[in-house]
């Protein structure tokens, strides 16, 4: 029987020159690995990848719904591409991604954005063929969002955007139901990937001249649940520490609730582990936290800090933070300032909590004003800034290992993050550097990034 990636194949194989595609992906690391994946799809069905919008013939909008402001703008941008359809009703326009996993969002968008032919959840990535296919052969706008099981297909192919970095989902899903976070109803169940896939996988970049390989779940430290081997987080990080190869391992996020000392030992004893992690906190108050369901105090996240820090002196920690959250206090408040104080963050990710439907923390009737809450965020950012300021003087006369990965905006400098995951900008005329790692003596710092000389 014909695959549906052969049929399209066909299709298209009949055309003078392939299509081209352009794909934008919004919101977090998996939701831009998962565009990489629909790029792999069309590319081995014989679609090209196209310079810019303009010149595309398939659209496809890889949406994240973590927050309202990222959807209006998204809402915003599929109505733009309406001119485009008009200019070229042979056009192609898809949305994915986790705005389209969910069903008010579907409806919305089949009623009101005429000029979308494909919506697919983020559970329909696989049958991305059978609905080009339909969308194809009989030109009508098709939709996808069942649950289209839990089974972790390991046979897509991935089109990397970047050859010297790359991400490997280790796990998806999430089973926390954080009481404000809309991921677990749009990215399902929590399921981890065999070892043996990850190493493959790990195995191959490394080959090809990757230098550092991103490890990705919504909370990797529950890697292993449900799998027939006997592994933790811990133990694959150990597994991917001896893969043969010059790079470097990343991952995020972590859970505070699920972080313990024994990946704090395995971060500092792996050495091809950056030492940095990302804990995303959310808040320093301990009644928020619970109001959050969380499943962790302030106090409990502090001895995680500590145990690394009196482990390794200067361990780099970078986290999430909501402001506002429903009915959060100034003193609820006070208490994030005093975390920022207590662990002094290199990085800080920062938001305004924004309602959304289907959640348990919509329920609640929020009696903090909005402009509280704007007030708050301000305060916060202004705080962090003067903590990194104070923060990054550590690196002052210290040699730091740097990624560089592009041309920086200062001129001359090209940038990229240190193993702290610093941004780091060093004097260079010579781009063949870019992608490659680098010892830089640090010379000066701001509170945004870290300049240098390489040695
Ligand atoms: N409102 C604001 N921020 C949110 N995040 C997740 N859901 C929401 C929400 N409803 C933030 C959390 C999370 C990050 C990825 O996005 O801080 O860690
Ligand atoms: Fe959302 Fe919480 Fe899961 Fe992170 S751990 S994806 S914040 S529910």
């Amino acid at each position: 029987m014909t695959s549906y990636k052969d049929k399209v194949a066909g299709i298209l194989s009949k055309r003078e020159t392939p299509p081209l595609f352009y794909i934008r992906s919004f919101g977090c690391q998996q939701n831009v690995s998962d565009g990489e994946k629909t790029a792999g799809l069309l590319y081995s069905m014989g679609c090209g990848v196209s310079p810019d919008i303009a010149s595309a013939d398939i659209i496809i909008y890889n949406t994240c719904a973590v927050r309202e402001s990222a959807e209006l703008k998204i809402y915003g941008m599929i109505g733009e591409l309406k001119h485009l359809k008009e200019k070229n009703p042979e056009l192609i326009i898809g949305i994915c991604g986790c705005m389209a996993q969910e069903e008010k969002t579907v409806k919305k968008i089949l009623s009101v954005y005429k000029q979308v032919d494909l919506i697919f959840g983020t559970f329909a990535l696989e049958e991305l063929p059978r609905l080009l296919y339909e969308v194809l052969a009989n030109r009508k706008t098709v939709s996808a969002t069942d649950e289209y099981g839990m089974k972790i297909n390991e046979g897509i192919p991935v089109l990397r955007t970047e050859k010297f970095k790359a991400s490997v989902p280790v796990m998806y899903g999430c089973d926390n139901f954080c009481s404000y976070c809309i991921v677990p109803y749009v990215r399902g169940r929590e399921r981890s990937r065999r070892p043996s896939d990850i190493l493959n996988e790990v195995r191959t970049l490394a080959e090809s001249g990757c230098r550092e390989i991103m490890l990705l779940g919504q909370n990797v430290n529950s890697y292993g649940k449900g799998l027939d081997e006997k592994i933790n987080f811990s133990g694959l990080l150990r597994l991917i520490n001896e893969t043969e190869g010059d790079f470097r391992i990343r991952f995020m996020s972590s859970h505070p609730k699920d972080a313990d000392f024994e990946l704090i030992d395995t971060i500092i004893e792996c050495g091809k582990v950056c030492k940095h992690l990302h804990l995303p906190v959310q808040s320093g108050s301990s009644r928020i936290l619970k109001e959050m369901n969380r499943g962790y105090t302030a106090e409990k996240y502090k001895e995680i800090i500590d145990y690394a820090r009196m482990r390794m002196h200067g361990f780099s920690f970078s986290t999430d933070i909501i402001v506002g959250f429903p009915n959060e206090t100034g003193e609820d408040f006070r208490e994030t300032l005093d975390m920022l104080d207590y662990v002094r963050f290199d990085n800080i990710f920062s938001f305004i909590y924004s309602k959304r439907t289907g959640t348990k923390a919509a329920l609640l009737t929020d009696n903090t004003l909005p402009e509280n809450k704007s007030e708050r965020m301000r305060i916060l950012l202004e705080k962090q800034k003067r903590i990194n300021e104070e923060n990054y003087k550590r690196f002052k006369g210290r040699i730091l290992d740097v990624l560089f990965d592009g041309k920086s905006k200062t001129p001359g400098y090209i940038s990229g993050k240190s193993d702290e995951f610093i941004i780091a900008e060093a004097l260079c005329e010579d781009l063949s550097v870019i992608g490659s790692q680098k010892k830089v003596r640090v010379t000066e710092t701001m509170n945004w990034a870290v300049r240098g000389e390489i040695v």
